[in-house]
């Protein structure tokens, strides 16, 4: 229960999938190289919840952004996780509720909602296989 192990080896770059963890949703996504450089490009400093691509991902592993899917408004489950969902207006999540979106990074950009999705605790096991928690 404390900790799951995901064999990320099929998500494609542009791809992300819901699983579960502690019974809340996780988004785990593949950024492309476009995505990535979009979340770097952003002035930290000028975000509501000050953090870097870097600072919410592994190193060498930047592409691969693992958050809750949970808005940290009022705790809905963002879009843009699902093949076709709507990402919001900064590529990355967008929570239908109050109009929360987040970016490639899923920090928060416009909206109600104080502070980045979460990164859970996670750790890659392997090349393909992320433990969370
Ligand atoms: Fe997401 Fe309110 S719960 S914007």
């Amino acid at each position: 229960l404390a900790s799951i192990e995901v064999d990320v080896a099929a998500i494609q770059p542009g791809q992300s999938i819901k699983t579960s963890w502690r019974k809340q949703p996780v988004f785990i996504r593949n950024l492309t190289p476009a995505e990535v450089e979009e979340a770097n490009k952003v002035d930290v400093g000028a975000l509501r919840d000050p953090q870097t691509l870097a600072d919410r991902t592994k190193p060498g592993k930047e592409n691969w952004l693992i958050t809750l899917g949970v808005c940290t408004h009022l705790g809905c489950v963002p879009l843009g996780a699902a093949a076709g969902e709507v990402k919001g207006e900064y590529g990355g999540y967008f929570c239908p509720c109050h109009g929360s979106h987040y970016d490639t990074a899923a920090r928060i950009r416009k909206g109600p909602a104080p502070t980045n999705l979460v990164v859970p605790e996670f750790a890659f096991i392997s090349d393909t296989v992320v433990k969370i928690g």
